[in-house]
Order: C-alpha cells, then sequence, then structure tokens
C-alpha cells in the first residue's frame, strides 16, 4: 500500500502537524517582524510598503540626487548627471570631488554662488555650491545607500541556507498527499522559486529601488505556497476522508 498522509501512522502524522504548526507560527512572527521594522516606522512619514523596502536596500536619495532628479533635472546632461550620482553613491568624498566639481562650475554654480543674486520662491537665496564644504555640508549629510554588499550577503545566505531547509520538510510532507502529482511538484517548487526572487531582489533593488516589488511579490508567493502546503497537509492527515488504500484525487480537489 502507498504511503500517504492520511494513512501515516498517528504518531508521524502528530509530529508533521506540530511541525507544520510551529512553521506556520514562525511565519505569521516574521509577518510581525516585518511590519514594525518595514511598514510602521515608514507609515508615519506617508511612506508605504514598497518605499520603505526600497529605502532599505536602495537607500535614501540625498537632497542633492532629489534636486537633480527633481526640479533641477533640466539643469545637466545624462552623462553627467550619472557621473554625479556615481559620486555620491561612491561617498562622495573630497579626494573625488575632481570628477564633478567641472560639472558642477559648468552647469550649476552660475545661479548657486552668493553673489548671482537667484532666488528661491520664498525670496532666500539658493545655496552655493561654489565648494566641496558648501555642497556637502547642505546637501550630502547622512548618505544613505541601503544595505552594504556585506549585510546583503549575510542575509541572503541566512536566508537561502535556512529556508532551503525548511521547505525540504514542508515539502517532503506535501509530496505524501493525495493531491495530483503536478500540482505537489508546483507546491514544492514555488517557493523555491520564490525565495530565489526575493533575495535576488534584495540585491537588485540595491541598484534600482523598483525592484522593491519584487522583494514584495516574492515574499508573498512564498508565504502562500506555506500556507497551502500546511493546510493541504493538516486537512488531509485528520480530516480528509479514510483512504481506500489506492491513491486518489484528494476531496478538496475533486
Ligand atoms: C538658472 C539657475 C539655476 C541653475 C543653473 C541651477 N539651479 Fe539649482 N536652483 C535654482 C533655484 C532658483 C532653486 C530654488 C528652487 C526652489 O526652491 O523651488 C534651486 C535649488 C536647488 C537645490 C535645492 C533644492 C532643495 O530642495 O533644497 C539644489 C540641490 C540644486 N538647486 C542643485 C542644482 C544643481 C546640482 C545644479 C547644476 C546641475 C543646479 N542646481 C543648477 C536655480 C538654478
Amino acid at each position: 500500500m502507498e504511503t500517504t498522509l492520511r494513512n501515516l501512522p498517528v504518531p508521524q502524522r502528530v509530529l508533521f502537524t506540530t511541525f507544520l504548526l510551529m512553521i506556520g507560527l514562525g511565519y505569521l512572527s516574521a509577518m510581525v517582524l516585518l511590519y514594525f521594522v518595514d511598514v510602521e516606522p515608514h507609515a508615519a512619514s506617508g511612506q508605504g510598503l514598497v518605499a520603505g523596502i526600497a529605502e532599505k536596500y536602495h537607500g535614501v536619495p540625498t537632497r542633492l540626487e532629489a534636486a537633480l532628479r527633481g526640479p533641477m533635472a533640466d539643469r545637466i546632461g545624462p552623462v553627467e548627471k550619472e557621473t554625479v550620482f556615481s559620486w555620491i553613491r561612491n561617498g562622495a568624498t573630497a579626494d573625488t570631488f575632481e570628477t564633478v566639481k567641472p560639472i558642477i562650475d559648468e552647469n550649476c554654480v552660475s545661479c548657486h554662488n552668493p553673489t548671482s543674486g537667484v532666488k528661491r520662491p520664498s525670496g532666500e537665496p539658493v545655496p552655493s555650491f561654489e565648494t566641496y564644504d558648501e555642497i556637502v555640508d547642505a546637501y550630502l549629510i547622512d548618505i544613505d545607500t541601503g544595505l552594504s554588499f556585506a549585510q546583503l550577503a549575510r542575509v541572503s545566505h541566512i536566508h537561502l541556507f535556512g529556508i532551503s531547509l525548511l521547505f525540504v520538510i514542508t515539502g517532503y510532507i506535501i509530496s505524501l498527499s493525495a493531491t495530483p502529482a503536478w500540482f505537489r511538484v508546483l507546491l514544492i517548487v514555488t517557493p523555491y522559486l520564490a525565495i530565489a526572487g526575493d533575495v535576488s531582489a534584495w540585491w537588485l533593488s540595491k541598484w534600482e529601488a523598483l525592484f522593491a516589488w519584487v522583494v514584495v511579490i516574492g515574499g508573498a508567493l512564498m508565504g502562500l505556497a506555506l500556507a497551502a502546503q500546511i493546510l493541504i497537509a493538516i486537512w488531509e492527515m485528520w480530516l480528509g476522508k479514510a483512504s481506500s488504500g489506492r491513491r486518489e484525487a484528494g476531496p478538496a480537489f475533486r
């Protein structure tokens, strides 16, 4: 007789059930943590989940970058703009200021100097950008480029090792389900694809903030697949009809 979840001895069903329930609680705790780390701190400033995640991996644009992506966007060509952004991302140090000084002098200082007389709409003079200190003091305090590569590598390997092992066990349990083979394969493979997409998206978000969406979608997909594994397995072990001894379609899918 083929082993299925239904005809497992009671001690094994109890083992699998308690394990699956704890994993379910673990996932819910992870969601609570996510809420307190990535959602709640940003909610006050009106930022949603995706914006919060983008900020975590990609960082917060400095005021200089924000101005060059916003009101000052037309003052400078795309190539020069990228040069300034990469200078900022690399720490905006005094040593490397020479790479951007000619760009600022040529495109910005005509207005951004103390004697230009150019004013903000509020009437105050625009900030001066003649020297490194003026730019850094006013516009580059606290450069935040998100998680470092070392931090990303740390969280990535912990998640990949830990979650992969976890899904070997839940996947093994669901492989004994009476649902059609293609469905079991789908349920076994989906969480692995989701975690691979999720972790890749952390790295990609560092480069492009839009990948924060993939982080959210990957995480949600993993949660859904895990929930399906847990609910189907527990249902079949305790609530499904007694097996006639041969593999049949689970009642849930008839
Ligand atoms: C034609 C004049 C002019 C040029 C050229 C110019 N700016 Fe400005 N800039 C302004 C004015 C006017 C404001 C104030 C806008 C406002 O407050 O609405 C401003 C504001 C800013 C701010 C402040 C934004 C903020 O919220 O505090 C930054 C940063 C900035 N400019 C950067 C630059 C950079 C970098 C360049 C060169 C690529 C540049 N600007 C070229 C006129 C200019």
